[in-house]
């Protein structure tokens, strides 16, 4: 079977609304990452056709390509570096679809679901070496340090995470250690990657690095919201999966501190009662104390953050659609 891509052909909505402006550079990003993947061969060769063929929203190869457009053209580099971040993402999330037993990954079977943990090792750890060996090949060499200081953030919360499963004292501070390591400063380097290849300079990079991290922050805390809220066909994994495994999130740790459900909530976390009846008990309280309100106003002023420091950076349409992708945040449901 061919190597090819379906995220041209997915219906665009939310965030994805921002992308659907830049066809032409997703198409490319597509083209570079079914090239990057067409020399592997059997089974490393199935996984990474349905790695493809799953879509996602490519949101960091983006995030690396605009970044860069600030300052420069798509050049080839900004095209290579952009791919390598989405290549490392899809690594981290099919090592992530293990440590969290999942099965459901962009509307399809995980690779864990069909090829088991073993062979999802493998195909993240492979999917990283590619990344790699395109930083390298294209003399990347400050990406490649953006890209290191990620994976290496991301492994810690990940790490963190699983220390805490079923911890009712998590604070909001440890919840921010964790996501930032986990999911924003990965988002971050890429910003920063991409400023960087673009030929931005080391104030600007740093100004990138800031609207990538509070974006990652924003997304994340939206991302744990839609884990109670979202439409599972829509985002295109399970649904409230975060608290039966153990993984507190600002959502609950807003009902741990609450008044009238701090006691409720820990005895669930304490007893493990993760049954659909206690589930939706728990989705009721979260609507009726106001605590998804607060999460979403959380990720609102994140949001407004990101949006400051794009102040700072020259004006150019590619500075319009990372206004527009930061807004955009708040309406995503994929
Ligand atoms: C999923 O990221 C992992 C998180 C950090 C929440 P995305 O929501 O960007 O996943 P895809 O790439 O669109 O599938
Ligand atoms: C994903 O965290 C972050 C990664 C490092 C991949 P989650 O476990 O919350 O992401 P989903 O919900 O599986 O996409
Ligand atoms: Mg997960
Ligand atoms: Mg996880």
């Amino acid at each position: 079977m061919e190597i090819q891509s379906q995220v041209l052909k997915q219906d665009r909505q939310g965030l994805n609304s921002v992308f659907k402006k830049d066809a032409a550079l997703i198409e490319k990003i597509e083209t570079e990452l079914c090239n990057e993947l067409s020399d592997s061969k059997g089974p490393i060769r199935e996984m990474c056709n349905h790695i493809l063929n799953s879509g996602g929203k490519r949101l960091r190869p983006l995030l690396v390509l605009y970044s860069g457009m600030l300052f420069s053209d798509p050049c080839e580099k900004l095209i290579k570096a952009a791919a390598a971040a989405e290549l490392i993402h899809m690594a981290s999330l099919v090592h992530d679809d293990v440590i969290d037993n999942s099965m459901l990954r962009r509307n399809h079977p995980s690779v864990n679901c069909i090829w088991g943990n073993n062979f999802s090792v493998l195909c993240g750890d492979y999917l990283f070496a590619k990344a790699f060996g395109i930083l390298s090949r294209y003399r990347l060499i400050r990406s490649m340090d953006f890209m290191v200081e990620a994976i290496q953030n991301m492994c810690h919360g990940e790490i963190l995470q699983a220390e805490d499963r079923f911890c009712q004292e998590i604070d909001t501070n440890t919840y921010y250690d964790r996501i930032a390591k986990k999911t924003a400063i990965f988002l971050s380097c890429c910003c920063k990657s991409g400023a960087c290849v673009g030929g931005g300079n080391s104030v600007e990079i740093d100004i990138m690095g800031e609207y990538g991290l509070n974006i990652g922050l924003a997304f994340q805390i939206i991302d744990d919201v839609l884990d109670f809220c979202g439409n599972p066909d829509i985002m295109g994994k399970p649904k409230q999966e975060d608290l039966s495994q153990g993984n507190i999130t600002i959502p609950v740790i807003f009902l741990l501190t609450s008044e009238k459900y701090g006691s409720w909530m820990r005895e669930i976390v304490r007893r493990r009662d993760f049954s659909e009846h206690v589930l939706n008990q728990v989705y009721c309280a979260l609507l009726e104390s106001g605590a998804i309100d607060d999460c979403m106003k959380l990720a609102e002023s994140h949001i407004e953050k990101a949006k400051q420091c794009l102040k700072y950076l020259p004006d150019s349409p590619h500075k319009e659609l990372l206004y527009e992708l930061a807004d955009a945040l708040k309406t995503r449901k994929s």
